[in-house]
């Protein structure tokens, strides 16, 4: 696997890799996808979309996010799930946690918490705020309850002209609630195109455009997904790491008895990435009580909270470790003349040192001492490039594994019973 963007290292996961065995099979769902046949192939826009995107939308994209970038203060992005997770996840993956420049980023919309609502309208209320709003489906509760209350906030404060300019909508090219308010009132628009689903949806405006208004470069998202595309192009298993990857979690799940997989990195800006990749695995592959349970957890946080069940606890789940090389920044650690911490063994060497023992220490306790299935995902060093390259790998992955355990990777019937449930309480006509 040497020389790709993102290698993939089986050597931990101790378990044999049939890859022969399973060619044909992988060959046979890449070509459906390919050719767009197959359980949800209507929405399977986003295999091509590095190459297809509308180009000129881009530049507008690109525009309207200088425009807020410069007019405002704060964007608050509405909206959930596969209309968010990919932004936020970007967004704090690149700029950090403690960003301090560029408009801060606001998310709502992913709630039904009046706490969280207030707050963040508390304290966008004395700030120049702009708003994105993102629905496929242009009618999800959260999203659109939060919408109301930000566009009435927007046009009390800048009148009905100004928050024209203060709003930009994401929503289905053809159809939904939101598309026709967004058209009514003349709001610059965004299109997650249809054969899109929401979290396959990251390289769309529907992430490209806060990712863009946080200073991150879009264009570089999408020229890693497209790296990707190119290096995934083959589906030999010899050559494809997302479809290897695929394999031998499948394969874990299927002949290992393993039950749940659990995403680590190692670093704290991370946590939202982890969340968007549970949400692709979770929605779709959760069917038919079928597939392996995703989880995530950042170390070493975590190895002083999780750690001893990780170590010791049961048995029936992996770890799939994302372990960037190189820091963006380092830092030097100092000598101390009294050394009462002890610390002074480590004088003179880097943050990034004592980090990579730490990882290298994990990885065998966990893989050699507890036996734990561990696959490592390597990257040199984690830019917008690599994340837009990470963004695909995982859509590719994920598709793969799904079909693969005879599921449709693109629906998620299953997310509709609780809301029919609450509809039905709150006394929404028809149900
Ligand atoms: O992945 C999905 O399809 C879902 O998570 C949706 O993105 C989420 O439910 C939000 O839907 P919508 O964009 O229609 O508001």
């Amino acid at each position: 696997m040497n020389g790709k963007t993102i290698e993939l290292d089986l050597t931990r996961a101790g378990i044999a890799i049939p890859t022969r065995a399973y060619q044909s099979r992988i060959d046979e769902i890449d070509l459906a996808m390919r050719e767009k046949r197959g359980a949800g192939s209507d929405y399977l826009g986003w295999f091509d979309y590095p190459l297809t995107y509308d180009k000129k939308e881009h530049e507008l994209l690109k525009k309207t996010a200088a425009h807020i970038r410069q007019d405002y203060e704060v964007l608050v992005v509405a909206g959930i799930g596969g209309s968010y997770l990919g932004a936020r996840a970007a967004i704090e993956a690149l700029n950090g946690l403690f960003p301090g420049k560029g408009p801060e980023i606001v998310f709502l919309g992913q709630t039904l918490d009046p706490d969280y609502i207030h707050d963040a309208l508390e304290y966008i209320k004395g700030k120049r705020f702009a708003v994105n709003v993102i629905s496929k489906s242009g009618t999800t509760t959260e999203t659109s309850l939060a919408f109301r209350l930000l566009r009435e906030m927007a046009e009390a404060r800048y009148g009905k002209a100004g928050a024209r300019d203060a709003i930009v909508a994401t929503t289905d090219k053809k159809s939904g609630a939101l598309l026709t308010l967004a058209k009514e009132e003349g709001y610059v628009r965004f299109v997650l195109p249809s054969d899109i689903g929401g979290r396959y949806s990251v390289q769309t405006p529907v992430g490209l455009f806060p990712i863009a208004v946080a200073g991150i470069g879009p264009t570089a998202i999408l020229e890693g997904s497209k790296k990707a595309m190119e290096e995934l192009e083959s589906p030999s298993l010899e050559e494809n790491t997302a479809y290897l990857y695929a394999l031998a979690r499948h394969l874990l799940y299927k002949e290992h008895a393993m039950k749940s997989e659990l995403l680590v990195t190692y670093k704290p800006q991370l946590v939202q990435l982890g969340e968007w990749w549970k949400q692709l695995f979770g929605e779709s592959e959760g069917k038919e009580g079928k597939s392996l349970f995703p989880t995530s957890c950042t170390f070493t946080t975590d190895l002083h909270s999780l750690g001893q069940f990780i170590q010791d606890g049961e048995r029936s789940f992996f770890e799939t470790i994302l372990h960037v090389e190189e820091p963006n920044s380092d830092l030097e650690i100092p000598s101390d003349e009294d050394n009462l911490d002890g610390l002074n063994y480590l004088s003179g060497k880097k943050m990034s040192y004592v980090q990579n023992k730490a990882y290298e220490g994990t990885l065998a306790a966990h893989s050699e001492v507890a036996k734990r299935p561990n696959l490592v995902l390597k990257t040199r060093k984690l830019g917008a490039f690599e994340l837009g390259y990470l963004f695909y790998f995982f859509e590719r992955a994920c598709a793969m594994s799904a079909y693969l355990n005879g599921l449709n990777p693109f629906n998620q019937p299953g997310v509709e019973v609780y809301k029919r449930n609450m509809f039905h309480l709150l006394g929404k006509p028809g149900y």
